[in-house]
């Protein structure tokens, strides 16, 4: 099934609220969603109210269990999720280790029959910056998202995350950008939007605004569906997961699942 990256040369920007909301914001419309938390901050799994019962994760014995799946927890209704869990610093280094030599040979190993799944998306969340998991993840990915603010140092960061001063990988397509914590009524965030969107029109995904309800969600561990449906942020993700799912399957119908509700 179809790996989406998500990353961000900046931390803080809104990548693991975004993953959590997409991943529903995709299983609403019918899709199994599979989500991998690759930042030791383990913080994929405080969306969905796994925090106090749940420890573990794949990277305590990543380089032992061959099939990760065994880690997998189902969260909500068409949900699945691949916690980062509890590490200690030698657990840590082993997996970083492995990513080192060879990460995309590891990935494919511990993942493969997750990738072999016929049906649905994985949504990867990573570590901001570049890491030895990002550079594995991005040779595998079908597709790959960069987060990134409205701001100046957004923007500065922009040829940078769009590969254009890069030649040596222009043999991959370049990632697709979003835009998160837009806030309308500030004119720099306007004036970054309207720029990306004249200047990279073709790689902006989707723009997601400032909108306190995504904070407020994670806060109740639910997604910005179940905590305020009418939300700006969530109309928006909606919005994404649309164009997603047109860009991912462009040949195929979505079958709705029985949706009860639940996420
Ligand atoms: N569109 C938004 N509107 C308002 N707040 C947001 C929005 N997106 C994210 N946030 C808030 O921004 C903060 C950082 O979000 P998050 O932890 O998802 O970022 P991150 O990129 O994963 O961070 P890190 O780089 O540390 O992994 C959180 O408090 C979150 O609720
Ligand atoms: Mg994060």
């Amino acid at each position: 099934m179809p790996l989406i990256v998500v990353s961000s040369p900046k931390g803080g920007v809104g990548k693991t609220t975004l993953v959590a909301n997409l991943g529903v914001a995709l299983a609403r419309q019918g899709r199994q969603v599979t989500l991998i938390d690759f930042d030791v901050q383990n913080a994929l799994q405080l969306h969905f109210g796994l925090a106090l019962k749940n420890r573990s994760g794949y990277v305590a014995r990543a380089v032992e269990t061959a099939d990760w799946r065994r880690n997998i927890v189902a969260v909500a209704d068409g949900i699945r999720l691949l916690p980062y869990g509890t590490a200690d610093a030698a657990q840590r280094r082993a997996l970083e280790n492995a990513l080192v030599a060879d990460g995309a040979g590891f990935l494919r190993n511990h993942l493969g029959a997750i990738l072999a799944e016929r049906d649905g998306i994985i949504l990867a969340d990573t570590a901001p910056g570049p890491t030895p998991a990002l550079e594995a993840l991005e040779t595998l990915a079908d597709l790959r998202i960069a987060l990134l603010l409205s701001d100046a140092t957004s923007l500065a960061l922009l040829p940078r995350v769009l590969e254009a001063e890069q030649p040596a990988r222009r043999d991959r397509r370049p990632p697709q950008l979003i835009l998160n914590q837009i806030d309308l009524r500030r004119r720099l965030n306007r004036d970054v939007a309207a720029f990306v969107r004249q200047r990279a029109a073709a790689a902006l995904l989707g723009t997601v605004r400032q909108d306190e309800s995504l904070a407020e969600a994670v806060a109740q561990q639910e997604s910005v569906f179940a905590y305020a449906a009418h939300a700006g942020a969530a109309q928006d993700i909606a919005t994404i997961a649309q164009r997603l799912d047109r860009m991912l399957f462009p040949d195929h119908e979505t079958v709705p699942r029985a949706n009860t509700g639940h996420n």
